[in-house]
């Protein structure tokens, strides 16, 4: 007999046949052996039950409820089945002998080492030993169950987190919404409801802008998995918004142009940075002001002191020669008094002519700034006691004027830094260009310095320095160094034709 091209209809019908007739009462019959293979490799579980009781239970069925063939059919079969799951299984397999059902059912079993297993089954009705019994088929669905539940459980998770999110999420097929999330309503106004089936379009002003993002998404996405831009977005009441986008495609490569969308509403973010950034460069406005007011004032003043009292002075000093030279011999004590005098006058010179140095250096006007550094770098190993080389390397002889004032006194702040802060012996400068930039650098052997002491909003001599630097495109960098000090170095791009 051909068992392979048996329907499973056919195969329930030889079975039925067969358990018309006494199972055990002709053993080795050709029919007996066929029910016996059938029942052993049947990958579903069967029985046979008669008066609430199993008469035949396959060895599938009995792998998977975990009892052996004495025990089973020992036992009440619906002490087998889960208690909360009896009454709803008799009642759908009464139904079904009775043909009011044709599906398969659903239930619960517990296994003999306590698991609870999912099993579907059919029933129907046949003669056992030439009296009324019932045939059942049945399978172990727990993995499919498990898994679909699994599944379940993904996909609310997944949706719970859609949800949760702030930003718009949205999956288009060729270019049509599929998909959204709640906070489609937040971003853009719209029912998640009314966006399925309408192309993406209705989210931004116009034609000619969906299809240019569409263009730009849709050639990146070929080659990478995601693409984040700012783009111009419409909400429903026809405002206009700025929404940080970006599009993800679905799967390994881009199909039937299937890509999820996440936008995010920026337009409040973007204004209060606009209004930051412009707040901020009227500050900067404000102290390149104040510096140039500053740096005029103290020429002013520098000029005037020269003029006035320096000339004053050396009228005085001269008239003071003068007196000398004609007081007589005999008065020594009269001689002395007026050389003292002489010497105070000296004295009072030189210090008018350190103060309008300090105000502002005329060797920055008259020489230039190599001279002015090499200059105040003499001066501050003069005045500091600090030993300071100068290595000047700069040639780009015609910089702005104002520009070498900004080197120059970011210079005597760091040179004012290190004699009140560093406690170095030892101070290197470097003056350098490159092609695009000039380079000016300061290194101490001092005691160095901390990240919180350069970042520190009180740190006004740095901020100062900054600020003078970022005015004319550059950068000042200070850290520690190696073995021991402070190193800052300034950079300034050079635009040729200055
Ligand atoms: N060469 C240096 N060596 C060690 N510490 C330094 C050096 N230069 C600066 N510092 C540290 O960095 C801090 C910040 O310097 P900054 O020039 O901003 O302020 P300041 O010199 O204290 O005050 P001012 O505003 O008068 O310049 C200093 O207080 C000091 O602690
Ligand atoms: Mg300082």
């Amino acid at each position: 007999m051909n068992l392979g091209k048996k329907t499973k209809k056919e195969l329930l019908e030889i079975i039925r046949q067969l358990t018309q007739s006494n199972l055990s009462a002709a053993p080795n019959t050709p029919e007996e052996n066929l029910y016996r293979i059938l029942s052993q490799s049947s990958q579903v579980g069967f029985y046979i039950m008669q008066d609430k009781k199993f008469r035949f239970v396959n060895s599938h069925l009995r792998d998977y409820a975990g009892y052996d063939e004495d025990e089973i059919l020992r036992m009440d079969p619906s002490s087998l089945i889960l208690p909360e799951d009896r009454r709803k299984t008799r009642k759908n397999a009464v139904m079904m002998l009775k043909e009011q059902r044709f599906s398969p059912y659903e239930f619960r079993i517990v296994t003999k080492d306590g698991r609870i297993k999912w099993i579907m089954e059919t029933v129907m009705p046949i003669t056992y030993q030439g009296r009324p019994a019932i045939l059942g088929n049945s399978m172990d669905i727990t993995e499919r169950k498990e898994a679909s539940h699994r599944l379940e459980e993904l996909e609310a998770l997944e949706s719970s987190i859609l949800d949760a999110i702030p930003q718009a999420v949205v999956g288009l097929h060729e270019r049509r919404i599929n998909f959204a999330n709640s906070a489609v309503k937040i971003v853009f106004g719209w029912h998640r409801e009314e966006l399925i089936g309408r192309s993406i379009t209705i989210f931004y002003r116009n034609e000619e802008e969906a299809d240019e993002i569409g263009r730009r998404f849709y050639s990146a996405l070929v080659q990478q998995r995601t693409y984040e831009t700012e783009f111009p977005c419409r909400r429903k009441d026809g405002s206009e918004i700025l929404c940080r986008m970006k599009a993800s495609r679905i799967g390994e490569k881009l199909r039937e142009k299937r890509i999820v969308l996440t936008f995010e509403d920026i337009t409040e973010q973007k204004k209060a940075q606009e209004e930051l950034e412009r707040s901020r460069q009227e500050l900067r406005n404000l102290s390149v002001h104040l510096q140039s007011v500053r740096e005029k004032e103290s020429t002013r003043i520098a000029r005037e002191i020269h003029d006035e009292l320096g000339q004053s002075l050396t009228a005085l000093q001269m008239d003071l020669s003068w007196l000398i030279g004609r007081l007589p011999d005999d008065s020594p004590v009269v001689r002395e008094k007026a050389r003292s005098m002489s010497r105070l006058v000296n004295e009072t010179i030189e210090s008018v002519h350190k103060i309008t140095t300090e105000l502002r250096p005329s060797l920055l006007d008259d020489l230039g700034l190599t001279a002015a550094i090499e200059w105040q770098a003499e001066d501050f190993q003069k005045r500091s006691g600090i030993n300071c080389q100068a290595d000047i390397r700069f040639t780009g002889g015609l910089i702005d004027k104002d520009l070498a004032t900004a080197v120059f006194r970011i210079f005597q702040e760091t040179l004012t830094n290190i004699a009140r802060h560093s406690q170095a012996t030892q101070c290197e400068v470097t003056l350098s260009e490159n092609e695009k930039e000039l380079c000016l650098e300061v290194k101490d052997n001092g005691v160095g310095i901390k990240l919180q002491q350069i970042d520190d909003p009180r740190s006004f001599g740095m901020i100062g320095m900054r600020e003078r630097a970022h005015l004319w495109g550059g950068t000042v960098h200070v850290r520690s160094i190696k073995p021991s000090g402070t190193m800052v170095k300034l950079l300034i791009p050079l635009r040729k034709g200055e």
